[in-house]
């Protein structure tokens, strides 16, 4: 996707693997505006690389920007490749325009298209509500003991965007592979 709204400029996906050291300065500078958290000091990402991300520019300056992770939720047996929302943020003086809205509908797209049955997100409901996420509560991270019991971790306090017409597992748990983001 890449296109311009007035003088907004919206591109992605872009690899994270692709990033060269302008942008991963551009990307440290915005998100160490947006969060406290001292990874951003030291990196683009806290836990994991993501895979995707999505930019917006106004006039060539980073304003907006979020970020997606390839991971798998397991339900009974069955696997679902799910997309991770994370890093999402927008410059202080660009917010209130709907661009988290925005940049939610064109990674939705990409990730239908793509073959994610769901978006997930850990974040605050009044921001993301209204692109359609509601919240779950039966989400873990999986955790497989030494002799292969696989057991519930921290159940979290999740947001889903079903896609592909995918309705969200009620009931037991859903546990969210590998590591999280
Ligand atoms: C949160 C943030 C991304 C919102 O950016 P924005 O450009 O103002 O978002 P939008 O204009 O697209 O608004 C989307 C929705 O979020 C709501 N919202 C925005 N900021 C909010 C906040 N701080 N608290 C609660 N809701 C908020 C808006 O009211 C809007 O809701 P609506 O669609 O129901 O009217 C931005 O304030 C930011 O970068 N904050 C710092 C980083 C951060 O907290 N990221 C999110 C992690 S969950």
């Amino acid at each position: 996707m890449s296109g311009g709204r007035g003088s907004l400029l919206f591109s992605g996906p872009l690899r994270d693997d692709a990033v060269d050291a302008c942008l991963d300065g551009e990307l440290r500078e915005l998100l160490c505006l947006c969060f406290s958290d001292e990874c951003f000091r030291r990196g683009r990402y806290c836990k994991e690389a993501p895979q995707h991300r999505w930019l917006v520019r106004d006039e060539g300056k980073l304003v907006a920007h979020c970020a997606l992770h390839e991971k798998r939720v397991r339900v009974e047996g069955e696997f679902f490749a799910v997309g991770g929302l994370s890093e999402v943020c927008v410059h202080p003086g660009y917010r209130g325009r709907g661009l988290v809205r925005e940049m939610v509908a064109e990674v939705a797209d990409w990730s239908q298209e793509r073959g994610f049955s769901f978006l997930l997100l850990f974040g605050a409901e009044a921001v993301y509500r209204s692109s359609g996420f509601v919240a779950v509560k039966n989400l873990c991270s999986e955790i497989v003991r030494e002799n292969g019991e696989v057991v519930c971790g921290a159940t979290t306090a999740g947001m889903v965007l079903p896609l592909r017409g995918t309705r969200w597992f009620e009931g037991g748990s859903v546990y969210l592979i590998g590591q999280g983001f």
